[in-house]
């Protein structure tokens, strides 16, 4: 028998290339935590059906609490045998306990362990996450940016496009628990293939291990991993939701809007250019998103084609979770970090405020006089043309100037130059007005106190 768990049935070795190939234990022993943790449950589940005797499940369960001390305090010594962090424990448990080590695997197979590892992790790093999103959430709704109404653009106040990030994100974290539910379902007593011709208590299993529900089909559990696909395509989804706040955030950071100002602690330098202040912050945010998607559609197409039950191509699950899991939460970090420090520029936004921006506006005025917004979008054009032709500003047309375009038009049409009661129109639900901003942000309160 070689030194290998499945040995038996070899009598060569393994090539060393074929060895480093086939080894996962590099990566996935940062799940030792959950391996431990199920291989605890397992063993009680073991004495329940009268498989190991309870002087046998103490002696695994303190040689279990020992491997877990040796992993937390940094000095297991994983031993070159060791494929992944399943063979590695168990090895050491032999080393510790002796014989009765060998009774822990009995009746489950690595392809019900390591699922059961995976979403023990993947459910701890859900919470994790979902707790950087909502600091993100809060950061973005609380910054007294949502104070400021200033405005910009179309144009709407700074709050509008701020909020609008945080409402999407909040979608992301809804999302996130919708997937935590199909996370925390229990593969293990699945076996290889087939389940487990021994007396497990699969239901007793779930309450240690506190998992919502238990897998309905042995092969469906170690087989399939739409599990992680779906926490890949999130972290995808999340990263471009983020992407589209970076981009936005960069470019009001450029020198030419200077709309905002990226805190020392989120920038970097260049080292050709000393006046040069880059907003690598946000560059890298914007990034993320693409190496992301990547982990998504490579993992997409590992699954693509494979027969039923576990191949080992599944191995492949785990790097891109992990991956995912580190960048998403980093991102999350630096970008509640970005903007809880970010200066807002409100002279720079209110110089960059242009009459051509209420051109709506104007068309407005003429559909409350009973013209259809068709024909008045057409004619606040021409209005647009003609100060254009003039080489004024759109408020610097005269009455009569304006008149000639249509005769609707009457001296009270200066009340459309004023920026902030362009904003304040704006009041049904969901729009820039002062009110309604502040029912978006109730809302996100509101929601936010439920998670
Ligand atoms: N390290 C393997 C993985 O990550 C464990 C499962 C091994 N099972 C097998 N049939 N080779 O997927």
């Amino acid at each position: 028998e070689g030194s290998k768990l499945w040995g038996g049935r070899f009598v060569g070795d393994n090539d060393p290339i074929m060895e480093k190939f086939n080894a996962s234990i590099a990566y996935d022993q940062r799940m030792w935590d959950a391996d431990i943790r199920g291989s605890k449950a397992y063993v009680k589940a073991l004495e329940k059906a009268k498989l190991v005797t309870t002087d046998e499940m103490t002696q695994i369960l303190q040689g279990l609490d020992q491997i877990f001390e040796e992993w937390s305090k940094n000095v297991f010594v994983i031993k070159p045998g060791d494929e992944d962090i399943h063979t590695a424990n168990e090895r050491r448990l032999k080393e510790l306990i002796g014989t009765p080590a060998g009774k822990l695997h009995t009746g489950r197979s690595r392809n019900d362990q390591v699922v059961t590892d995976m979403r023990l992790w993947l459910r701890d790093a859900i919470s994790t996450l979902t707790d950087n999103a909502l600091q993100l959430i809060y950061t973005l709704v609380h910054k007294n940016t949502h104070l400021l109404l200033l405005v910009f653009l179309f144009p709407c106040s700074l709050v509008e496009p701020t909020l609008s990030h945080a409402v999407a994100l909040s979608r992301d974290v809804d999302r996130l628990q919708e997937i935590k539910k199909r996370v925390s379902v229990l593969p293990l007593g699945s076996g290889a293939i087939a389940g487990t011709p021994f007396d497990i208590d699969r239901e007793q299993l779930r309450k240690d291990l506190e998992f919502d529900g238990i897998s309905l089909n042995s092969m469906d559990a170690t087989g399939q991993r739409d599990f992680v696909a779906e926490f890949l395509f999130w972290a995808s989804l999340c990263l471009t939701h983020l992407s589209k706040m970076a981009e936005d955030l960069m470019l009001y950071s450029t020198k030419e809007f200077s709309f905002i100002t990226l805190s020392d602690a989120y920038s970097t330098g260049s080292s050709l250019m000393p006046q040069k202040k880059n907003a690598d912050s946000l560059e890298l945010i914007r990034s993320k998103a693409g190496r992301v998607f990547g982990r998504c559609a490579g993992f997409m197409m590992t699954l693509k084609g494979l027969p039923s039950t576990y191949n080992k191509d599944l191995q492949e699950d785990k790097e891109a979770m992990f991956d995912c899991y580190d960048t998403v939460h980093a991102v999350l970090q630096v970008a509640t970090g970005v903007m809880s420090t970010l200066e807002i520029k409100q002279s720079a936004m209110t110089a960059a405020l242009s009459p051509d921006m209420l051109a709506t506006d104007l068309a407005y005025y003429l559909v409350r006089k009973g013209m259809p917004f068709r024909e008045a979008h057409g004619i606040s054009g021409k209005a647009v043309f003609a100060a254009e032709s003039k080489n004024i500003a759109l408020n610097q047309l005269t009455v009569a100037d304006l008149s000639a375009v249509s005769p609707l038009f009457e001296s009270d049409v200066s009340s459309v130059w004023d920026y902030r009661s362009s904003v304040e129109q704006y009041s049904a639900p969901g729009g820039t007005a002062q009110r309604s901003v502040a029912a978006q942000v109730e809302h996100l309160r509101t929601w936010q106190k439920k998670h």
